[in-house]
């Protein structure tokens, strides 16, 4: 059985697809043992204890410094002996010490199709407005693994979503999560789950 934390910083729609996959079958061999979230306001802490989950909130802002925070998450995701780290809009950087102790057990979802509006700056709102500032036709959401750089670890899964005449960058994201996010990001798990390993 493949422990799986998830780590979340808004409102959790990709953590509720996890959820969602895992009673419903579509993911086997994984359990989700805790959900971290970084903003106490978070409602995906609510999901994940309405599902009987344990919701753990670490705020940066409860720290006298970033090193003090970055030993207190590793410490945290340690206790639960986690054999999966799933960054389901973690707006977070992950620090270097977990990614060297956990490299190819980090994965995160990206809401365009890497390399196209990834890296610094790109999150949220702001990939789907620069998509539609670009034009583009296309665009699509990418799980990936998580390295020192950001959104440049190996690829595992990748899915397009057609962009529409009038789209707002509201209407696009919603669009992106539904055709893409969340049916990914599930599979992506269920793989690693059944004996897929790879970006390590
Ligand atoms: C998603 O768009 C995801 O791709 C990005 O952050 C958003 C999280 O949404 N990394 P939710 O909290 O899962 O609803």
């Amino acid at each position: 059985m493949l422990r799986v934390g998830v780590m979340v910083s808004g409102g959790g729609t990709n953590l509720q697809a996890i959820l969602d996959a895992i009673d419903g079958g579509s993911i086997t061999n994984a359990s989700v043992q805790v959900v971290i979230s970084n903003n106490p306001g978070a409602y995906a802490l609510e999901r994940a204890k309405s599902h009987g989950i344990e919701a753990v909130c670490l705020s940066p802002k409860s720290f006298p410094d970033r090193a003090a925070f970055n030993k207190a998450l590793l410490e945290k995701v340690n206790e639960y002996q986690l054999d999966l780290i799933v960054l389901a809009g973690f707006l977070v950087t992950i620090p270097p010490e977990m990614i060297k102790e956990y490299r190819g057990r980090i994965i995160n979802i990206h809401p365009s199709l890497i390399p196209s509006f990834c890296g610094v700056g790109y999150y949220g709102l702001k990939v789907h407005e620069a998509a539609l500032a670009r034009g583009v036709k296309i665009t699509g959401a990418t799980v990936h693994y998580v390295d020192e750089g950001v959104d440049s670890g190996p690829i595992l899964l990748q899915k397009a979503v057609e962009v529409k005449e009038g789209d707002t960058p509201e209407v696009l994201q919603r669009r992106v999560m539904e055709e893409a996010e969340w049916k990914i990001l599930p599979e992506a798990i269920n793989r690693i789950a059944n004996g897929e390993r790879s970006g390590s």
